[in-house]
């Protein structure tokens, strides 16, 4: 098999979805995570990219132009030969000149169906909170390419996550971030497998399945099984 895509991932909080994409890899994934890039030195993230063995980088946003985030950003990109970047938790808004090194290269991970609920400071418990008082019946992730703004760029999947009557924001956030963490490696695994055979990225298809009845096991399964009914989106 060809080497994995080596991969950069973006966090400032905990890291549940970077740890999830690091424990993908055994999967036989197309990619490698090399480097975790974190704008806080206290990111949890940092340290499960440590204690992966994998480099962790803080650089600071905070004060700082665009253009010298970027310039620090690039380098540190470069010297660790990265092709594709996934955002996991990241809050800071990643600088146009990064956006523009790497083309249909950047994901984020959104825990609701966008284009609801998204944009500047639509993260966190926030968002959850917003898709209850908006009396939704369903929520969810959703895996976007990344461009200029927050949360606007092309939607590549999107797993619905039903909102039961009785949900707390805390509670709708743990099930939508169950499905993310399956969710999110097999995305990004896709996208790197078109990378690496240089084909269109294969639409993933929503689901209305109530995931939340599913086991782990199940919803992996479910999950894997709406890849193999992607079309071309060429
Ligand atoms: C996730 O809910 C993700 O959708 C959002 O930020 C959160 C990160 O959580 N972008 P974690 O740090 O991966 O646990």
């Amino acid at each position: 098999m060809t080497s994995p895509v080596p991969v950069a991932v973006f966090a400032s909080g905990g890291g549940t979805n970077l740890q999830a994409l690091l424990d993908y890899e055994s999967e036989d994934a197309a990619y490698r995570i090399e480097v975790v890039v974190s704008d806080r030195p206290d990111a949890g993230a940092l340290e499960r990219a440590r204690v992966a063995g994998r480099d962790a980088v803080v650089i600071p946003t905070k004060d700082r132009r665009p253009d010298e985030v970027a310039n620090d950003t690039l380098a540190c990109l470069r010297s660790a030969g990265i092709e594709m970047i996934l955002l996991a938790g990241y809050l800071r808004l990643v600088p146009p000149d990064v956006v523009r090194a790497y083309p249909r290269r950047v994901l984020n991970i959104h825990p609701a169906l966008l284009p609801a609920f998204g944009g500047k400071g639509m993260w966190g418990i926030r968002v959850h909170q917003a898709v209850l008082d908006a009396g939704a019946e369903v929520s969810g992730p959703s895996v976007h390419f990344v461009d200029e703004a927050y949360d606007t760029g092309s939607i590549l999947a999107q797993w619905r996550v039903p909102v039961h009557p009785d949900d707390t924001a805390e509670a709708l956030a743990a099930s939508v971030l169950r499905v993310e963490h399956v969710l999110y490696p097999m995305v990004a695994d896709r996208l790197a497998r078109s990378l690496v055979e240089g084909i269109e990225f294969p639409r993933v298809h929503c689901q209305s399945e109530p995931v939340t009845e599913l086991s782990d096991e199940e919803l992996v399964r479910a999950i894997r099984a709406s890849f193999q009914m992607g079309e071309p989106t060429a």
